[in-house]
């Protein structure tokens, strides 16, 4: 069995989930699901990050005194916000767990080890939102383009790491591995800010200045600088210090999905760590493009933010899913607005596969007593709706992370077999008495959905059991099944009973 193990960033606990970090930890689960299917062994791993200013600040802000009990509080508002969203994470790591307190000393103890630990005044700019110390090159008019905030000059008696020891080996590994940055185009980006800008970072902060983190194992004056500690999480949630077996099992990792924003920490600063330390890198990292809402960046001062929670009371949680997953290019930025999630959900969900579904069963109900008829092969001119090449391109897309790709190829089936039913017209053939073909045709169909059903799995979950069950099948069977048999035309029985049931999405919206 193949194993593939994966991350979301963790998320700071200053607010709660918003459409951003849904879109990238649903992207995650989709992934998940769909190794899964595949029939790997997945680790899917995500969490918060709460050894941060931001927390502290919007603990006070909220009236509390005890900072713990506001990251108990927040930390469980993002799992079961996790939770409603139906996400299948394996793992969920608290950067202020005890297991990551453990690991990131022991971390600490080999990077100090090797050398890389020196203590220096850092005087430079620093962006309060990223919370991190930022270079000229990252300013736009003065000010850090992701916050839109002028950036503070601050000079601080620091511990820095040699990040720049590891420039011509992060050079070297990147040209190698052309799969570690992707989408290609962000690669450029990332090696020029390796080979011009890089600098030493400081990887502590004094205790006067910031009031809470992890302390500092040189230093009781100072914390470790919450990024240096976000990092590691990758590993402690693996069991780095505290369950070797399973770190063993798991590290490195596959793939750490995160937004643009923070693609130089894991392209350029985590190798770097993991390098000095001695471990294997990970294998690729993807970073993917922001939305913006109704063409604004989205803020609270604009009031914009979506809450994804909110969002899966008006539409169903896999309408959701589809429009987040194919609305913009993974990868690029993109749109978020309400009245195109309504119109594709009316259009591509409810009328386009919701009416597929209906149609193919109210048909088998009336035509066929209910039953999947038995396809006789001897009608002339009806190729299966779904065949071994759409699969291809399918699994293709799939394993390229190009989902807006792979849902075109599957709507295209949805709309062949929607024009399938036009051309063929089984109420026709009824009235005509033509009974093997109608029963060719209804077959042809009822087996594409089946099929359609594997299609939809990472992608809609939800969906895809409920038109098994529709088609009478028990979607834990189906599922069980490996991917190379459910591929196989024609693993729907004749004559197993449907279930008709209701209308998969309910259209007025
Ligand atoms: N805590 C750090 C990450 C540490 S990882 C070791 C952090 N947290 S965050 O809460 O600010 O989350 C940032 C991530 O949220 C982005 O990288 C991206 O995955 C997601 N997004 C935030 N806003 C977004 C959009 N507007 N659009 C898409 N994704 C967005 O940074």
């Amino acid at each position: 069995m193949s194993k593939f193990s994966l991350s979301t960033p963790i998320y700071y606990v200053n607010d709660r989930p918003h459409i951003g970090t849904a879109y990238t930890t649903l992207i995650a689960d989709s992934i998940a699901r769909y190794r899964r299917m595949k029939g790997d062994e997945v680790f899917f791993l995500t969490g918060t990050d709460e050894n941060s200013q931001k927390n502290l600040e919007a603990a006070e802000k909220r009236g509390f005194t005890d900072l713990k009990k506001y990251l108990d509080e927040m930390a469980a508002a993002w799992q079961t916000a996790w939770d409603t969203l139906g996400l299948t994470h394996d793992a969920f790591i608290r950067t202020t767990e005890n297991r990551h307190l453990v690991g990131v000393k022991k971390f600490f103890d080999l990077i100090h080890k090797k050398g890389d630990v020196y203590k220096s005044t850092y005087e430079g700019y620093y962006c309060d939102g990223c919370e991190a110390f930022i270079t000229e090159s990252d300013l736009v008019d003065g000010k850090c383009p992701v916050h839109n905030k002028t950036s503070r000059i601050i000079a601080e008696e620091n511990y820095f790491f040699r990040l720049t020891n590891y420039r011509d080996a992060l050079l070297e590994h990147i040209e190698k591995h052309p799969e570690f940055i992707q989408p290609q185009s962000r690669r450029n980006e990332i090696v020029s800010y390796i080979k011009d800008f890089m600098k030493d970072v400081s990887i502590s902060r004094q205790k006067k200045t910031a009031h809470c983190g992890i302390d500092f194992p040189l230093d009781a004056d100072q914390v470790i600088y919450v990024w240096f500690d976000a990092l590691i999480n990758y590993l402690s949630a693996l069991g780095y210090g505290s369950d070797e077996k399973l770190f063993k099992k798991w590290w490195p990792m596959d793939l750490h999905i995160v937004g643009k924003d923070i693609l130089k920490f894991h392209a350029a600063l985590w190798p770097a760590m993991l390098m000095s330390a001695g471990f294997p890198l990970p294998k690729a990292v993807f970073a993917h493009g922001f939305f913006t809402v109704n063409g604004e960046k989205m803020s609270k001062s604009l009031g914009n933010v979506v809450d994804p929670v909110e969002l899966v009371q008006l539409y169903p949680l896999d309408a959701v899913r589809y429009f987040l997953l194919s609305e913009i290019k993974f990868g690029e930025d993109g749109d978020f607005s309400l009245t195109r999630l309504k119109e594709r959900y009316e259009s591509e969900i409810a009328n386009t596969l919701g009416n597929l579904v209906h149609r193919a069963l109210s048909m088998t109900e009336q035509y066929c007593d209910s039953r999947v008829p038995p396809a006789s092969g001897a009608s002339e001119g009806l190729d299966p709706l779904c065949e071994i090449d759409i699969w291809r391109a399918y699994n293709e897309y799939m394993d390229s992370y190009r989902f807006q790709e792979a849902v075109r190829v599957v709507w295209g089936v949805i709309r062949g077999a929607n024009q399938f039913i036009e051309q063929e017209k089984p109420w026709s053939l009824y009235k005509e008495n033509k009974i093997q073909r109608l029963n060719d045709v209804l077959y042809n169909v009822l087996e594409t959905l089946r099929q359609v059903g594997w299609f939809l799995l990472p992608l809609m979950p939800d969906t895809a059991e409920k038109m098994w069950q529709g088609l009478g099948l028990d979607p834990a069977l189906e599922k069980a099944q490996s991917l190379e048999l459910a591929q196989v035309w024609g693993r729907l029985k004749p004559r197993t009973k449907i279930n008709k049931g209701g209308p998969l999405f309910p259209k007025e919206k």
